[in-house]
């Protein structure tokens, strides 16, 4: 008998990491889906189900490192995890009159972004490096390559997931385990609905399903889309930083309250 394909995709009860459950559900796949709201990912769920996909949910806040890890191990204990999927984040930002974001605010977001990737790949990395197979996907931004001075610690913890992704991708290499990382820009979700001001080359979520899935499904190093949105982040960053950071400033926007 062939054993399902295991996949696992946090983030699953929204946007692209839904969108992603919903492309890969089919015959022969396990799904697990993490998130916190019950009723959005079993809904999810039930759309996988009915593609075919064998479906199991977990209810967890990836900020909470111990029962996440210790769950996702049995979960690849039981069928063991072909692809990774990374996808759970949250954004916040400065109010509409610059106010900083304030300690909890800031330390939410790196919480559920960055650690809350490091809490999802970690523990499964000694089961994929056993195998010498497998496939991590860790969602950065492009926030990440060059800060938005409206959002500060959503483009800190983007620039560190999209720096941990980098470093696994070269330490995991030469022993059977890829990481992509995957760079978007705006795209059409309840977390770009809250963002008030300009999205440039904003495309619809599910173009950028389809270019996410396909950049996985080839193993690419670096999933970046639009390409044009983050040459010109990557070349604020290479000007001179007064230059950069009046660049930065004309694309003003705050982010209403999550939900
Ligand atoms: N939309 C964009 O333009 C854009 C651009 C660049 C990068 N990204 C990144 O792409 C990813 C997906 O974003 P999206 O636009 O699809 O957002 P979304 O529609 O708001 O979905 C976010 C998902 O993350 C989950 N999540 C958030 N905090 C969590 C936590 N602490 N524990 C567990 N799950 C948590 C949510 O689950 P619950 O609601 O169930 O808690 C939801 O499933 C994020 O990492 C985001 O930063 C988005």
């Amino acid at each position: 008998m062939t054993r399902l394909r295991g996949i696992l995709i946090t983030g699953a009860s929204s946007g692209l990491g839904a969108g992603l459950a919903r492309s890969y559900a089919a015959n022969g796949v396990q799904l697990v889906l993490v998130g916190r709201d019950a009723a959005r990912l079993e809904a999810v769920a039930a759309a996988c189900r009915d593609a075919g996909a064998a479906v199991i949910v977990g209810q967890f806040d990836v900020g909470e490192a111990e029962p996440l890890g210790r769950w996702l191990i049995e979960r690849d204990d039981a069928v063991p995890f072909d692809l990774v999927i990374a996808a759970a984040g949250v954004s916040a930002g400065t109010g509409p009159d610059s106010k900083p974001e304030g300690v909890k605010l800031a330390a939410m977001q790196v919480r559920a972004n960055l650690l809350g990737t490091v809490h999802t790949v970690e523990p499964l990395l000694p089961a994929l490096l056993k195998r010498g197979a497998g496939q991590v996907v860790v969602i950065a931004s492009t926030a990440a390559l060059r800060g938005l001075p409206y959002c500060p610690a959503y483009s800190a913890s983007k620039a560190g997931i999209r720096a941990y992704g980098e470093a696994l991708r070269a330490l995991l290499a030469p022993r059977g385990v890829a990481v992509s990382v995957v760079v978007p820009g705006f795209f059409d979700t309840p977390m770009t609905d809250r963002w008030q001001g300009p999205r440039p080359f904003m495309v619809g979520l599910d173009r950028m399903v389809r270019v996410v899935r396909r950049g996985i499904d080839r193993r690419r190093s670096r999933i970046v889309f639009p390409r044009l949105l983050a040459l010109g982040s990557q070349a604020a960053d290479l000007m001179p930083a007064a230059i950069g950071d009046r660049i930065m400033r004309a694309f003003r926007f705050h982010i209403e309250p999550g939900r």
